[in-house]
């Protein structure tokens, strides 16, 4: 910049003094004695010429610096996440999870949506990304299906996407899926109440199951998992039905649940942690007494900070993990493809099952050993 500004005033003074010359030209035979007014209006030639020269130069210094600036925003990359809802604390937690990674400072203009549950909504965020642009788009499916027209559209627009947390069942036009395996889980529900229920003698299952979301690939991983297990053990599993992942969902199923199955049942599954805050306040309003040592084995998924507190205080009797923190994996999938690379189709983020002491069993999923975590000040400490 310094040597353009120099450039630039040599130059003006080299315009300047040609001037100045062009004016001498004119009168060869002028006396010696009015040599010094001329010397004078060459000199103010010169200085104008300069003063004209430097704003030229602060004009085109103040241009580059925008175009600096504008490169600096365009520099972000890009990014839409079409999030399921905030119907959980699981939710809150997936959601800071991905608004910490995607930040500016970390290079990112992230566009988030919370779609509120609606199919149809989730579909239009992800075409109002299309429309803007993005470089990547990121969907956590609030169900698995319904997904391949929208999904060849990003395609077609040439955007990579990202499926985060749920599944999608019915298209492949997607890069890469980051999340935690639910049919697991079930299973590892399934696989722990079996030896726990063999370690305190308890002879008979009759259990009742709020579900999530119906046709999201959480409910239907969890469901599944259980029902094998239940199916190879004969337990009875009086009724299943949604409380749409929500504390209120699981209050309001686990109400009639006292009605319809009073004294009838001895396991509730509450296929989240908010499902299963619901369905404690139905049962205390009912005065059905529930978790270890008492009448009803209470089981959660999720394990989020507020899940392993009632886990510590004896009202959830095991609660099987999904790990909200998925994020950071993304992201990585997201360098990956900036540098050229291929990322892994399927990634999985690993989940760990809880519970007190007392309630720890072993038990294998699929032929491989499990471990459970007891649950402590540190470890509630630990969790999002
Ligand atoms: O998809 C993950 C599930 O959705 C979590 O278990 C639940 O809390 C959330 O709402």
């Amino acid at each position: 910049m310094k040597k353009k500004l120099i450039s630039m005033l040599l130059t003006g003074v080299m315009t300047a003094s040609l001037l100045a010359g062009c004016g001498g030209a004119t009168a060869p035979t002028a006396p010696a004695a009015p040599a010094a007014p001329a010397a004078e209006a060459v000199e103010e030639k010169v200085e104008e010429k300069a003063e004209e020269v430097v704003e030229d130069v602060e004009e085109a210094a103040e241009e580059v610096k925008e175009e600096v600036a504008d490169a600096g925003s365009d520099g972000l990359i890009a990014v839409g996440f079409a999030q399921v809802g905030h119907e959980s604390d699981w939710r809150t937690a997936s959601t800071k999870s991905c608004q910490d990674v995607f930040s500016k400072e970390n290079g990112y203009d992230l566009s988030f949506v919370d779609c509120d549950n609606d199919e149809a909504a989730q579909k239009e965020a992800v075409r109002s990304f299309i429309e803007q642009g993005v470089d990547y788009i990121i969907i956590d499916p609030i169900i698995a299906t319904g997904w391949d027209t929208v999904l060849t559209e990003c395609d077609d627009a040439g955007i990579p996407v990202i499926v985060i947390d749920r599944t999608i069942d019915d298209s492949d036009k997607y890069v890469s899926w980051v999340g935690s395996d639910f049919l697991t889980e079930g299973k590892a529900a399934g696989e722990w109440l079996k030896a726990y229920v063999d370690a305190q003698g308890i002879k008979e299952v009759n259990a009742l199951i709020i579900q999530g979301t119906i046709g999201s690939s959480a409910q239907i991983g969890r469901t599944d998992g259980f029902q094998e297990i239940a199916d190879r053990e004969g337990w009875t599993v009086l009724d299943k039905q949604t409380g749409d992942f929500t504390e209120a969902g699981g209050q309001e199923v686990m109400e009639s649940y006292c009605k319809s199955y009073a004294g009838k049942f001895n396991v509730v599954i509450c296929e989240n942690d908010n499902e299963a805050f619901g369905a404690m306040t139905a049962m205390d309003n009912a005065g059905v007494k529930y978790g270890p040592g008492n009448d009803v084995i209470l089981i959660s998924y999720d394990a989020c900070t507020a899940g392993l507190k009632e886990v510590q205080a004896g009202k959830i009797t095991a609660d099987f993990e999904c790990n909200p923190l998925a994020a950071p994996t993304v992201e990585g999938v997201i360098k990956t493809l900036e540098s050229g690379g291929t990322p892994e189709a399927q990634i999985l983020v690993p989940d760990n099952w809880y519970a007190l002491k007392d309630a720890i069993v072993d038990f294998s999923v699929d032929g491989n050993a499990q471990k459970m975590i007891e649950v402590t000040d540190e470890v509630i400490e630990a969790q999002y």
